[in-house]
């Protein structure tokens, strides 16, 4: 009961961001500075900590760009891979540039990495059905309307990064994030690290 309070609460509390179509031909100049990490197709490599973007919803990778840019994420206090990112979003000089870039790579395509996290999947199912799927949808599709992002066919150590990054506030933590406030909240409810890989070997077992 507590737990369904503080759900809605927060899904109350997040409005949809307005968002720019983006021009993907102009976007693809832009794309080159990320080839070196983030692959050609946007395919993700796990050996730069760099994680596949191809699968993500345009507005959110438009999203993250520009808090890649502010500092709101990567900042003070952030993971060294979210710092890593962070200088290479400030090149894109301005919102136009963003919307384009994040419209090249929707257009761009590859299959999800192989497994690399070891959970227990069925575990991972009930707790995602339990405090997930609220938001980021049945088969983790995600939810632009509450700015969740989709999971299903993301890396798994990406994933399990991420959700350690909200845990120890390296991620969410900004005064400004407001979206990464309410993911926060929500990878607490996880009782412990064993439960971060079990939903992640769940996620990851949806494929894309
Ligand atoms: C030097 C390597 C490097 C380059 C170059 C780079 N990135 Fe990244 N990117 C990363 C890393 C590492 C992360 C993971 C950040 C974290 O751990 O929070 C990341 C994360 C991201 C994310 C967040 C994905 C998510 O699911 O939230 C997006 C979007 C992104 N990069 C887009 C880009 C774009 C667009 C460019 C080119 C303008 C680019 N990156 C260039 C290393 C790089
Ligand atoms: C109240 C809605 C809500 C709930 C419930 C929720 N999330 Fe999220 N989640 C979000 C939002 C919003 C973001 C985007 C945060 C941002 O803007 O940085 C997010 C981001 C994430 C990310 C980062 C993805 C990426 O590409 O970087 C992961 C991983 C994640 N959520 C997993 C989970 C898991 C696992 C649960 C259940 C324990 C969960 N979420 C529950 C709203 C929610």
């Amino acid at each position: 009961m507590i737990r369904t309070t503080i759900l809605l609460a927060s899904i109350a509390f997040a409005a949809a961001p307005s968002f720019a179509e983006g021009d993907a031909a102009a976007g693809a100049a832009s794309y080159a500075t990320c080839v070196a990490c983030h692959g050609d197709n946007g395919q993700g490599n796990k050996a730069m900590s760099a994680p596949r973007i191809n699968h993500l919803e345009q507005v959110y990778v438009a999203a993250q760009l520009n808090k890649f840019r502010s500092g709101v994420r990567g900042g003070q206090g952030a993971t060294p891979t979210a710092m890593t990112m962070a200088p290479m979003a400030a090149v894109l000089a301005d919102d136009a540039a963003v919307a384009n870039v994040a419209a090249y790579i929707a257009g761009l395509e590859s299959p999800a990495s192989a497994a690399s996290v070891e959970g227990d999947a069925t575990m991972g199912a009930d707790y995602y059905n339990q405090f997930c799927g609220a938001c980021h949808g049945a088969g983790a599709v995600g939810n632009p309307a509450l700015n969740s992002p989709r999971l299903a066919g993301g890396d798994d150590w990406y994933l399990e990064a991420q959700l350690l990054a909200f845990r120890s506030g390296a991620r969410g933590a900004h005064p400004d994030d407001k979206t990464g406030k309410q993911m926060r909240a929500m990878a607490m409810i996880l009782p412990d690290e064993q439960a971060v890989r079990d939903v992640v070997a769940y996620l990851h077992g949806l494929g894309e």
